[in-house]
């Protein structure tokens, strides 16, 4: 598919974006560990939570879809002992979240298993999980010393570790939370820098006990999960799209309904509010554990920024499109300290640079990140989305903006977190 886009007059309207992928994910393993019939409601029905569904269904997980309820499903959890030996390969797609966080399930788990996914998740490092989780016992084998993905995982009998993360990932964290679960004594997981905190939330939702102290988190294991009801939020790193909109083209104003606003989440709304940007947050409640409200934004006039240290794992997954809006600021704008860009969906420094470059953005590539002049004209162009959801939108983004039109090839991967998403932006784009 390829995705056609014309420059906007304007941006303007109220809309609700899909629910947090995150969120969603975890939503699911803990209701399937959980003692009974689990609720979970405005779930993302999108490929990559998709994924995760159909893991826990061929490991014999009930999940059903409500007949009454918006995107809500019913998870018959059957306990931390309750997973059946899969019936087949368990496939991840694209998703790293599913990858990695069901790698740390199943090595709490006395059967074999493999699990694969897409020809992007089998180039992405698997070892920062599997080393860890070996160190626990699980035993695991794939290409590369178990770096790549398919992976056979045997687990069962693990035992506690003391871990200090080599990068602040949530992934890695939240894959050995939910091995400890399994583990004899007390595991500790130490990071870096604060990464997103939806596991531990979820935890708490729960009632899975643990502590957390600064960035380590002590964890024993459990015999029992009570069964919870979850309500998720949208998503901010969908909503960031919408956001960026808004800002960059002249005239427009977006209310975004009920997104979630974790504070290890909104780092995208901090740096653009250092960029000069009019936006807004209104009606502020928590559900299920996670804050949530009302974000409104309006055109502005942005400035550059520069960018590294812990604010990075706040904005890991917004950085494509704030490259954009950077594009469109005053100055020059410096994104440093962000690596890990390099092992996401697509090697996201030089699939943006590249990307950005045909639209007429000066941008070079660093090891660590971008540096992006502001004030480009931006031209019509054709863009490849490198298989990527957060490249697509950006630089669909970036095209409501541009002089001519731009078409953005491959863009079938937009539908892994954001199904609907051009139909949304068309309706709002005069
Ligand atoms: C995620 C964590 C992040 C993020 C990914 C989702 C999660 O990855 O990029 O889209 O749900 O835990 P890392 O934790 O590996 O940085």
């Amino acid at each position: 598919m390829q995705l056609e886009m014309s420059p906007a007059k304007s941006i303007r309207g109220k809309i609700s974006v899909p629910a947090d992928k995150s969120i969603s994910h975890r939503s699911i393993m803990l209701s399937a560990l959980s003692d009974g019939k689990c609720l979970i409601e405005n779930f993302l029905e999108a490929e990559d939570c998709m994924r995760t569904v159909e893991c826990f269904r061929t490991m014999g997980i009930g999940i059903t879809k409500d007949k009454d309820l918006n995107n809500a499903y019913i998870v018959d959890g059957k306990g931390m002992s309750g997973l059946s030996v899969p019936k087949d390969i368990l496939y991840a797609g694209n998703s790293g979240t599913a990858i990695r966080l069901i790698l740390g399930i199943l090595a709490g788990q006395p059967f074999q298993a493999m699990i694969t996914g897409d020809e992007s998740i089998k180039k992405r490092p698997m070892l920062r999980v599997v080393e860890p989780l070996r160190n626990m016992g699980a035993r695991i084998t794939g290409r590369e010393n178990g770096n790549f993905a398919p992976l056979e995982i045997k687990g069962g009998n693990l035992r506690s570790i003391d871990y200090v993360l080599p990068v602040a990932s949530a992934q890695i964290k939240s894959s050995l939370m939910l091995a400890s679960l399994f583990a004899e004594g007390v595991t500790r997981i130490t990071e870096p820098a604060a990464s997103r905190d939806h596991t531990e939330r979820m935890f708490g939702h729960f009632g899975i006990p643990f502590t957390k102290k600064e960035n380590t988190i002590h964890i024993g294991k459990v015999q029992n999960i009570r069964p919870a009801s979850v309500w998720i939020p949208g998503d901010i790193s969908s909503a960031a799209f919408f956001i960026v909109a808004a800002l960059i083209v002249p005239g427009s104003e977006v209310l975004i309904k009920n997104v979630g606003l974790n504070p290890t989440r909104t780092g995208i709304i901090d740096v653009l509010h250092r960029m000069g940007a009019k936006i807004e947050i209104q009606n502020e409640t928590i559900l299920s554990g996670e804050p949530r409200g009302d974000i409104i934004a309006r055109s502005s006039d942005l400035e550059a920024v520069d960018l590294s240290g812990n604010i990075i794992p706040r904005i890991i997954d917004e950085i494509p499109v704030i490259a954009v809006a950077a594009a469109f600021a005053e100055g020059v704008t410096t994104i440093s300290d962000a690596r890990e860009l390099r092992v996401k969906e697509s090697h996201r420094i030089a699939a943006l640079s590249g990307e950005l470059k045909k639209l007429g953005i000066k941008v070079e590539e660093k090891e660590d990140g971008l540096i992006i002049q502001g004030k480009n004209k931006i031209k019509g162009a054709l863009c490849y989305s490198h298989g990527d959801h957060r490249i697509a939108m950006s630089l669909a983004i970036a095209a409501l903006a541009a002089e001519d039109d731009v078409v953005i090839e491959d863009t079938d991967c937009i539908a892994t977190s954001f199904p609907g998403f051009e139909k949304l932006l068309k309706g709002l784009s005069g």
